[in-house]
């Protein structure tokens, strides 16, 4: 029977982020993030909770890592918390925070992982947003001096980076829905803070060179080779109807979402019609000279983020972007309304690989971010404790097995992280969603590895999927 075997070195990896696993949110000198002070907003958070004490990870990292053995993983996706470095986001770096990345990344190659360090994961420290945040081009420059501190201390063992997660998300989620930390609802204050998150990703790439890293890294062509990129959420899309209004719509949601970030990234500037849709809006982002240069600095991977498809529809009704998403399709569903669609990420890989990333010449592609959703049931009391979440193990192996082709067609994807290693603190939904392939129980911090974890760990382990991946 036939199996579906990855390249030689491919990278099987579990995600994180800092907020979401860490807790201990004032030790060791830390500042207050963003989140911390949303989440004491009153109803921001949909269970009332916060990042205190998400997964205890803090205290916990040792075991979680020899959790990460136990399931082969041959590599990690975390973010470091720029609070725990600069607790005001700037100034003298705090030894005690970055001491824990430290620990923690030797450790991960002690046990044979491969560290790949996102710089940010959404948790700016508050004493910026203080004086704008996003919306503010300083922070772009705070964010590069940020970089360079844990480049200078990380570098020589961390090789792949990610500057930015998701820039959209912290754009539009944080500024103009309010759903997100800051919480602002101001279209231009979104728009202005998704130009200079992406300044930022650039200024940071820029200083990775300048410490001469890019160049120092040079591994053996037969493995990944080392790096640093942006991490895009990238859906697929359709329209719900075959309406002119549904088609535009489906057309200006992959404009303002995904072709503004990649097309700036990649150095063909914004999109002309984002920027006119936005004009006739009276949004339009201050750009200053040589800034898209700078945002278009060659980087090295591209990390995609890739869930679910989003089926469109027009409404003039929806503020700035007149299209919402319609429930579309007759493809089951998350516990988070998002469709399935495993299918999309072959289309997504393919498109922003041959659009994009093929004319710019040698880079790859890593899968950062995919997983799901389900409300997990422990087996009773009495029998032996399992999470059978045979939903979230369909999810993975339908997933990887689009992504399994999308390599045999030639897209060179070279590593995939599921979200996440961990059930954790799911921002505005507090601790009611769970996305981990291990349980957490958050009175005791227990961890149980959940089928789908011990599934994926067998994947990992024969470098393949096994046979019914393909049925
Ligand atoms: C992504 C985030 C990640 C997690 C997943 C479910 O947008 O990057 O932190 O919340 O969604």
């Amino acid at each position: 029977m036939r199996t579906y075997t990855f390249p030689e070195t491919f990278l099987w990896g579990a995600a994180t982020s800092a907020y979401q696993i860490e807790g201990s949110t004032t030790a060791d000198g830390r500042g207050e993030s963003i989140w911390d002070r949303f989440c004491r907003t009153p109803g921001a958070i949909g269970d009332g909770s916060s990042g205190e004490p998400a997964c205890d990870h803090y205290r916990r990292w040792r075991d979680d890592v020899a959790l990460m053995r136990q399931l082969h993983l041959n590599s990690y996706r975390f973010s470091v918390a720029w609070p725990r470095v600069f607790p005001d986001g700037a100034g003298a770096v705090n030894g005690a925070g970055i001491e824990f990345y430290d620990k923690l990344v030797d450790e991960l190659l002690a046990q044979g992982i491969r560290p790949l360090a996102t710089l940010y994961h959404w948790d700016l420290p508050a004493k910026l947003q203080d004086e704008g945040g996003w919306a503010n081009r300083d922070t772009a420059f705070r964010f590069r001096d940020y970089a360079a501190a844990v480049f200078r201390r990380l570098g020589d063992r961390v090789d792949l980076w990610i500057t930015i997660n998701e820039p959209w998300v912290a754009a539009m989620l944080g500024h103009f829905y309010g759903w997100h930390a800051p919480g602002i609802k101001d279209a231009a204050a979104a728009v202005q803070a998704s130009h200079h998150l992406l300044l930022a990703h650039g200024l940071a790439v820029e200083a990775f060179d300048e410490l001469g890293l890019r160049s120092s890294n040079g591994t053996a062509a037969s493995q990944v080779r080392a790096g640093i990129g942006p991490a895009l959420d990238i859906h697929a899309y359709a329209a719900v109807s075959a309406h002119p209004r549904d088609r535009a719509a489906v057309e200006r949601a992959r404009a303002l979402e995904a072709r503004w970030f990649i097309e700036a990234l990649t150095g063909r500037g914004y999109p002309e019609e984002a920027l006119a849709w936005y004009a006739e809006r009276g949004v339009a982002p201050v750009v200053k000279p040589g800034d898209m240069e700078r945002i278009a600095r060659p980087f090295d991977f591209l990390a995609v983020n890739y869930y679910r498809r989003h089926v469109i529809a027009g409404d003039d009704a929806v503020p700035l972007f007149a299209y919402r998403q319609a429930p579309g399709g007759d493809r089951p569903r998350t516990e988070l309304d998002w469709e399935v669609y495993p299918e999309g990420l072959y289309e997504v890989l393919d498109w922003v690989w041959r659009t994009y990333l093929q004319p710019a010449g040698d880079k790859f592609l890593l899968v950062t971010e995919n997983g799901a959703a389900y409300p997990d049931v422990m087996t009773a009391d009495g029998e032996e404790p399992r999470v059978r979440d045979a939903e979230r193990l369909s999810y993975l192996r339908t997933h990887l097995y689009q992504l399994w082709r999308a390599v045999q067609d030639g897209v060179p994807v070279r590593g995939y992280y599921v979200w996440s290693l961990l059930d954790n603190f799911e921002w505005a939904h507090g601790y009611t969603k769970r996305f981990g392939i291990v349980h957490v129980d958050f009175e005791t911090q227990r961890r149980l590895v959940k089928d789908s974890g011990r599934w994926y760990a067998a994947a990992a382990r024969a470098n393949a999927l096994p046979p019914e991946a393909g049925a």
